[in-house]
């Protein structure tokens, strides 16, 4: 059996998704979880969903699944962004779903769709599939504040009536498509690459507080500066970690607060996130335990407090082999010899949902290797073989 997908239909679902916050040059989007771009853009998904003859339907989170009647595949991903993202990252995997659910409901078979509320972590990390998947409680959930303070209790509370949580039971897996965000298939030029596991991830806040003061009048040597307190921790960290990392760990401090922020005054307080990754949880808590011990050497050095908020986490998970088989053998047919095996340093929904449903993922291009920027693209036929070999491993499972 081969399902009627429509490559052109499914480029101009994407193409009308990425006008949600389209911004910057090229294909840029800003569409953060509940921002009134990412509101109209799932107003828009239900509509889709509803035109394809599925049932559209929205939980408490803001999860929206276009259902079809029997138990069959998942296929999604997320549709919001980063505050600076690309038109691929989650939309890809969300309208391939819709596209592949769409014919398959014009063959009579079952395949459901999913796009997943604040994956890229305006509260937390992949937030709507760890409520879904098990992972986190809702009330759990509607506690995490975003870097303004807002809760994520508050930011759902605009949905208004949502639906019921939607019972695992009526798929038989998870398939997501993703783009690459990184340049291993670019530089080798490979079109698919069937994932084998996930890392896993750690993210906290941090604030130090020293004292606040006059830049003119305050010596060297009674300064408490935030600032240099921060800049001494990187440093120190970046040497501490060397004995602990492999090549493929890495570690961000992504964004930082300064208080007051002002060129004449001595900062008196910095708040920033530190996120460490790899896919050994082992070396995960090693790394964690480096940090807090960086974070007492500095408390001491440079005389400031320190407040580590509580540790945010996903462990890595491996993909499902039975669902890895059927991405391989469509690779192999679709792209024979142009695809590979291959690991991933981004996180995922996936991860959640392997709590509760066998998983697997493929990834096409990016190209030059970037994400998480407006600069973020693909090639459009390497669009629709993601598409293909998805359409054709979806089928084998139907
Ligand atoms: C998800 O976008 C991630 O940060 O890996
Ligand atoms: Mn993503
Ligand atoms: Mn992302």
């Amino acid at each position: 059996m081969t399902l009627p997908i429509q490559p052109n239909r499914f480029l101009s679902d994407l193409h009308s998704l990425r006008q949600f916050g389209a911004a910057g040059v090229g294909k840029g989007v800003q569409r953060r979880a509940f921002s009134e771009a990412d509101l109209a853009s799932r107003r828009w998904l239900m509509d889709q969903i509803e035109n394809a003859g599925l049932t559209p339907h929205m939980d408490a989170c803001g999860n929206i699944f276009g259902l079809a009647d029997g138990v069959g595949p998942l296929i999604g991903s997320h549709t919001d962004s980063q505050p600076e993202g690309g038109w691929l990252d989650g939309a890809l995997g969300v309208i391939a779903g819709l596209e592949i659910a769409r014919a398959a409901k014009e063959a009579g078979r079952p395949v459901s769709v999913v796009s997943f509320q604040d994956e890229e972590g305006r509260f937390g990390a992949l937030t709507g599939s760890s409520v879904w998947g098990g992972a986190m409680s809702l009330a759990e959930a509607d506690a995490l504040t975003d870097d303004s303070g807002d809760s994520f209790a508050a930011a759902r509370a605009v949905l208004g009536k949502t639906g019921d949580d939607v019972d695992p039971a009526r798929f038989s897996g998870f398939l997501e498509m993703h783009i690459e965000q990184g340049p291993s298939l670019d530089l080798s030029g490979e079109k698919i690459g069937v994932v084998t596991d996930i890392v896993g991830i750690r993210d906290m806040r941090i604030t130090m507080t020293g004292q606040q003061n006059h830049a003119g009048t305050t010596p060297m040597a009674l300064r408490r500066d935030a600032f240099q307190a921060l800049s001494g921790f990187n440093v120190l960290l970046n040497d501490r970690l060397r004995n602990v990392v492999t090549p493929q760990t890495v570690w961000t401090i992504g964004h930082v607060t300064l208080h007051p922020n002002a060129s004449s005054v001595v900062p008196g307080r910095v708040t920033f996130s530190m996120q460490w990754r790899d896919g050994d949880l082992d070396r995960l808590a090693r790394m964690e335990a480096v940090i807090r011990d960086v974070l007492t050497t500095i408390a001491a050095d440079c005389d400031v407090t320190v407040e580590p908020s509580e540790v945010l986490g996903i462990d890595p998970v491996p993909m499902d082999p039975a669902l890895q088989k059927a991405l391989a053998q469509a690779a192999e047919a679709e792209v024979p010899g142009k695809w590979r095996k291959m690991p991933s340093g981004a996180l995922h929904d996936a991860s959640n949902v392997a709590q509760v449903l066998p998983v697997a993922m493929l990834f096409v291009p990016s190209i030059g290797g970037v994400s998480h920027t407006f600069a973020e693209d693909t090639a459009e036929a390497d669009l629709v073989t993601g598409l293909q070999v998805l359409a054709r491993a979806a089928t084998s499972l139907l």
